[in-house]
Protein backbone atom coordinates (compact mmCIF):
# COMPACT_ATOMS: atom_id res chain seq x y z
CA UNK A 1 0.00 0.00 0.00
CA UNK A 2 1.11 3.43 -0.64
CA UNK A 3 2.66 5.54 1.94
CA UNK A 4 0.14 8.00 3.67
CA UNK A 5 0.62 11.79 4.66
CA UNK A 6 -2.30 12.29 7.46
CA UNK A 7 -4.51 15.75 6.50
CA UNK A 8 -5.21 15.77 10.18
CA UNK A 9 -8.80 16.34 9.60
CA UNK A 10 -10.38 13.27 10.72
CA UNK A 11 -13.19 12.36 8.40
CA UNK A 12 -10.90 13.15 5.35
CA UNK A 13 -8.20 10.98 6.53
CA UNK A 14 -10.44 8.04 7.22
CA UNK A 15 -11.99 8.38 3.47
CA UNK A 16 -8.70 8.26 1.65
CA UNK A 17 -7.73 5.65 4.16
CA UNK A 18 -5.31 7.52 6.42
CA UNK A 19 -4.44 10.80 3.99
CA UNK A 20 -2.94 11.53 0.98
CA UNK A 21 -0.83 8.96 -1.04
CA UNK A 22 2.56 10.19 -1.13
CA UNK A 23 3.51 8.52 -4.37
CA UNK A 24 0.70 10.13 -6.34
CA UNK A 25 -1.04 13.55 -7.78
CA UNK A 26 -3.61 14.68 -5.35
CA UNK A 27 -6.60 16.64 -7.36
CA UNK A 28 -9.29 18.68 -5.55
CA UNK A 29 -11.70 20.49 -7.20
CA UNK A 30 -14.84 22.70 -6.36
CA UNK A 31 -16.77 25.85 -6.50
CA UNK A 32 -14.95 28.95 -5.27
CA UNK A 33 -15.34 29.16 -1.27
CA UNK A 34 -15.67 25.42 -0.92
CA UNK A 35 -12.10 25.14 1.12
CA UNK A 36 -9.72 24.09 -1.55
CA UNK A 37 -7.19 26.53 -0.77
CA UNK A 38 -7.86 26.25 3.34
CA UNK A 39 -7.82 22.39 3.04
CA UNK A 40 -3.98 23.09 1.45
CA UNK A 41 -2.83 25.77 3.91
CA UNK A 42 -3.99 23.35 6.80
CA UNK A 43 -1.96 20.52 5.54
CA UNK A 44 1.23 22.61 4.38
CA UNK A 45 0.60 24.02 8.34
CA UNK A 46 0.73 20.44 9.48
CA UNK A 47 3.76 19.63 7.40
CA UNK A 48 5.96 22.79 8.42
CA UNK A 49 4.87 22.22 11.93
CA UNK A 50 6.27 18.30 11.18
CA UNK A 51 9.75 19.77 10.39
CA UNK A 52 9.48 19.34 6.71
CA UNK A 53 9.36 21.88 3.94
CA UNK A 54 6.65 22.96 2.02
CA UNK A 55 6.32 24.17 -1.83
CA UNK A 56 3.73 26.19 -2.78
CA UNK A 57 2.49 27.44 -5.55
CA UNK A 58 0.10 30.24 -5.35
CA UNK A 59 -1.38 31.68 -8.27
CA UNK A 60 -4.26 32.96 -6.33
CA UNK A 61 -2.74 35.09 -3.15
CA UNK A 62 -2.22 32.67 -0.13
CA UNK A 63 -4.28 34.54 3.04
CA UNK A 64 -1.39 35.42 5.50
CA UNK A 65 -4.23 36.23 7.83
CA UNK A 66 -5.59 32.46 7.04
CA UNK A 67 -2.30 31.36 7.73
CA UNK A 68 -1.61 32.94 10.73
CA UNK A 69 -5.02 31.90 12.05
CA UNK A 70 -4.27 28.44 11.22
CA UNK A 71 -0.32 28.61 12.48
CA UNK A 72 -1.34 30.76 15.84
CA UNK A 73 2.37 31.65 17.37
CA UNK A 74 3.98 29.01 15.00
CA UNK A 75 3.44 31.69 12.11
CA UNK A 76 7.15 32.96 11.87
CA UNK A 77 8.86 29.19 12.43
CA UNK A 78 6.19 28.07 9.75
CA UNK A 79 6.91 30.38 7.11
CA UNK A 80 10.30 29.92 7.33
CA UNK A 81 9.26 26.21 6.13
CA UNK A 82 6.85 27.12 3.69
CA UNK A 83 8.21 28.49 0.64
CA UNK A 84 5.50 30.40 -1.05
CA UNK A 85 5.91 31.06 -5.33
CA UNK A 86 3.51 33.48 -6.52
CA UNK A 87 3.64 32.73 -10.31
CA UNK A 88 1.85 35.72 -12.63
CA UNK A 89 1.32 33.25 -15.88
CA UNK A 90 1.27 30.07 -16.71
CA UNK A 91 4.80 29.89 -18.30
CA UNK A 92 5.97 31.34 -14.77
CA UNK A 93 3.83 28.29 -13.08
CA UNK A 94 6.30 26.56 -15.32
CA UNK A 95 9.06 27.42 -13.63
CA UNK A 96 7.83 27.20 -10.26
CA UNK A 97 6.87 23.78 -10.42
CA UNK A 98 9.97 22.68 -12.23
CA UNK A 99 11.73 24.80 -9.45
CA UNK A 100 9.59 22.39 -6.87
CA UNK A 101 10.28 19.47 -8.37
CA UNK A 102 13.83 20.32 -8.27
CA UNK A 103 13.81 20.96 -4.77
CA UNK A 104 12.11 17.53 -3.94
CA UNK A 105 14.10 15.67 -5.87
CA UNK A 106 18.01 16.84 -5.09
CA UNK A 107 16.65 15.98 -1.19
CA UNK A 108 18.98 18.57 0.09
CA UNK A 109 15.96 19.51 2.20
CA UNK A 110 13.35 17.37 3.66
CA UNK A 111 10.57 18.28 1.48
CA UNK A 112 7.41 17.05 2.74
CA UNK A 113 4.86 18.57 0.22
CA UNK A 114 3.98 20.31 -3.08
CA UNK A 115 1.36 22.37 -3.49
CA UNK A 116 -0.50 24.21 -6.38
CA UNK A 117 -3.20 26.41 -5.78
CA UNK A 118 -4.88 26.62 -8.70
CA UNK A 119 -3.52 24.60 -11.57
CA UNK A 120 -5.78 25.78 -13.68
CA UNK A 121 -6.41 29.59 -13.06
CA UNK A 122 -3.68 30.77 -15.84
CA UNK A 123 -5.02 27.52 -17.73
CA UNK A 124 -8.62 28.87 -17.75
CA UNK A 125 -7.90 32.20 -18.52
CA UNK A 126 -6.00 30.64 -21.94
CA UNK A 127 -8.76 29.13 -22.75
CA UNK A 128 -10.87 31.99 -24.87
CA UNK A 129 -7.29 33.08 -26.70
CA UNK A 130 -5.36 31.53 -29.49
CA UNK A 131 -3.04 30.21 -27.42
CA UNK A 132 -5.48 27.34 -26.07
CA UNK A 133 -3.13 24.09 -27.60
CA UNK A 134 -0.25 25.59 -26.22
CA UNK A 135 -1.43 26.20 -22.78
CA UNK A 136 -3.24 22.73 -22.81
CA UNK A 137 0.37 21.46 -23.65
CA UNK A 138 2.24 23.66 -20.87
CA UNK A 139 -0.33 22.33 -18.28
CA UNK A 140 -0.13 18.77 -19.49
CA UNK A 141 4.25 18.81 -19.83
CA UNK A 142 3.75 20.39 -16.10
CA UNK A 143 1.56 18.01 -14.46
CA UNK A 144 3.66 14.86 -15.93
CA UNK A 145 6.53 16.33 -14.13
CA UNK A 146 4.92 16.02 -10.80
CA UNK A 147 3.57 12.82 -11.16
CA UNK A 148 7.01 11.33 -11.95
CA UNK A 149 7.92 13.71 -8.67
CA UNK A 150 5.46 12.17 -6.65
CA UNK A 151 6.58 8.53 -8.14
CA UNK A 152 10.41 8.90 -7.35
CA UNK A 153 10.22 10.88 -4.42
CA UNK A 154 8.56 10.38 -0.70
CA UNK A 155 6.88 13.58 -1.52
CA UNK A 156 3.39 13.97 -2.27
CA UNK A 157 1.86 16.48 -4.75
CA UNK A 158 -1.55 18.57 -4.40
CA UNK A 159 -3.37 20.33 -7.23
CA UNK A 160 -6.59 22.45 -6.82
CA UNK A 161 -8.92 22.75 -9.91
CA UNK A 162 -11.40 24.97 -10.64
CA UNK A 163 -14.57 23.59 -11.80
CA UNK A 164 -17.30 24.76 -14.91
CA UNK A 165 -20.64 24.10 -15.42
CA UNK A 166 -21.41 21.65 -18.15
CA UNK A 167 -25.05 23.01 -19.29
CA UNK A 168 -26.23 20.10 -20.78
CA UNK A 169 -25.65 17.18 -18.14
CA UNK A 170 -26.29 20.47 -15.57
CA UNK A 171 -23.13 18.94 -13.61
CA UNK A 172 -20.15 21.07 -11.98
CA UNK A 173 -17.06 19.06 -14.12
CA UNK A 174 -13.41 19.97 -13.17
CA UNK A 175 -11.10 22.17 -15.83
CA UNK A 176 -8.14 20.76 -17.12
CA UNK A 177 -9.72 17.43 -19.49
CA UNK A 178 -9.34 14.08 -19.19
CA UNK A 179 -5.41 14.34 -19.04
CA UNK A 180 -5.56 16.08 -14.99
CA UNK A 181 -8.09 13.04 -14.69
CA UNK A 182 -6.04 10.38 -15.55
CA UNK A 183 -2.98 12.18 -14.24
CA UNK A 184 -4.40 12.49 -10.57
CA UNK A 185 -4.27 9.06 -8.76
CA UNK A 186 -6.55 10.51 -6.21
CA UNK A 187 -9.54 12.98 -7.12
CA UNK A 188 -11.31 14.70 -4.62
CA UNK A 189 -14.70 16.70 -4.93
CA UNK A 190 -15.45 20.16 -2.53
CA UNK A 191 -18.95 20.20 -2.56
CA UNK A 192 -20.08 23.05 -0.44
CA UNK A 193 -23.24 22.63 2.43
CA UNK A 194 -24.75 25.48 4.54
CA UNK A 195 -22.90 27.38 6.72
CA UNK A 196 -18.98 26.59 7.27
CA UNK A 197 -19.79 23.09 6.96
CA UNK A 198 -18.13 21.05 3.07
CA UNK A 199 -18.51 17.60 1.92
CA UNK A 200 -14.97 15.84 0.58
CA UNK A 201 -16.46 13.39 -2.31
CA UNK A 202 -14.20 10.96 -3.31
CA UNK A 203 -14.68 10.83 -7.00
CA UNK A 204 -11.28 8.84 -8.20
CA UNK A 205 -8.81 6.36 -6.04
CA UNK A 206 -6.46 3.66 -6.93
CA UNK A 207 -7.63 1.23 -3.69
CA UNK A 208 -10.70 2.60 -2.39
CA UNK A 209 -14.61 2.91 -3.32
CA UNK A 210 -16.13 6.33 -3.68
CA UNK A 211 -17.38 7.76 -0.59
CA UNK A 212 -17.99 11.48 0.99
CA UNK A 213 -17.08 12.92 3.73
CA UNK A 214 -18.03 15.98 6.02
CA UNK A 215 -16.09 18.92 7.46
CA UNK A 216 -16.58 22.38 8.60
CA UNK A 217 -13.98 25.62 8.36
CA UNK A 218 -13.56 27.39 11.50
CA UNK A 219 -11.83 30.06 13.09
CA UNK A 220 -8.17 28.32 13.34
CA UNK A 221 -8.50 25.60 10.20
CA UNK A 222 -10.54 22.73 8.63
CA UNK A 223 -12.49 20.04 11.19
CA UNK A 224 -13.80 16.88 10.96
CA UNK A 225 -14.61 14.58 13.44
CA UNK A 226 -15.59 11.25 12.95
CA UNK A 227 -19.13 10.20 13.44
CA UNK A 228 -19.75 8.26 16.85
CA UNK A 229 -19.95 5.05 14.99
CA UNK A 230 -16.58 5.98 13.01
CA UNK A 231 -17.85 5.16 9.54
CA UNK A 232 -16.97 8.27 7.88
CA UNK A 233 -17.55 7.46 5.02
CA UNK A 234 -20.66 7.00 3.12
CA UNK A 235 -22.60 6.97 -0.66
CA UNK A 236 -21.49 9.72 -2.52
CA UNK A 237 -24.07 12.37 -3.43
CA UNK A 238 -24.86 13.08 -7.26
CA UNK A 239 -22.90 15.98 -8.68
CA UNK A 240 -26.20 17.26 -9.92
CA UNK A 241 -27.39 20.62 -9.53
CA UNK A 242 -30.86 21.84 -9.83
P1 LIG B 1 -11.44 29.57 -4.72
O1 LIG B 1 -9.97 29.76 -4.54
O2 LIG B 1 -12.16 30.86 -4.90
O3 LIG B 1 -11.80 28.58 -5.79
O4 LIG B 1 -12.05 28.99 -3.32
P2 LIG B 1 -11.45 27.89 -2.33
O5 LIG B 1 -12.14 26.60 -2.60
O6 LIG B 1 -9.98 27.90 -2.35
O7 LIG B 1 -12.00 28.40 -0.94
P3 LIG B 1 -11.18 28.81 0.35
O8 LIG B 1 -10.36 27.68 0.84
O9 LIG B 1 -10.50 30.09 0.10
O10 LIG B 1 -12.38 28.95 1.40
C1 LIG B 1 -12.89 30.16 1.74
C2 LIG B 1 -14.17 29.86 2.52
O11 LIG B 1 -13.86 29.85 3.90
C3 LIG B 1 -15.21 30.94 2.29
O12 LIG B 1 -16.45 30.30 2.09
C4 LIG B 1 -15.19 31.72 3.59
O13 LIG B 1 -16.47 32.20 3.90
C5 LIG B 1 -14.78 30.66 4.58
N1 LIG B 1 -14.09 31.21 5.76
C6 LIG B 1 -12.96 31.96 5.76
N2 LIG B 1 -12.63 32.25 7.03
C7 LIG B 1 -13.54 31.65 7.84
C8 LIG B 1 -13.70 31.57 9.25
O14 LIG B 1 -12.95 32.10 10.06
N3 LIG B 1 -14.77 30.83 9.72
C9 LIG B 1 -15.63 30.22 8.88
N4 LIG B 1 -16.65 29.52 9.37
N5 LIG B 1 -15.50 30.28 7.53
C10 LIG B 1 -14.47 30.98 7.02
MG1 LIG C 1 -8.56 28.97 -3.40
Amino acid sequence: MADRLPTGIASVDALLGGGLETDSVTEIYGEGGSGKTLFCLDVAARVARSGRWVFYVDTEGVSVDRLRAIAGEDLERLLKRVLVSTPKSLEEQGRAVATADALARDRKRPVGLIVVDSATFYYRLSLSGSDEDEARQALSLEVADLVVTALETPVPVVLTNQVWRNPREGTLEPLGGSFLNHAAKTILWFDRLPGPRRRAVLVKHRSLPEGAAEFRITSTGLEGPLPPDRSATSAPPARERT
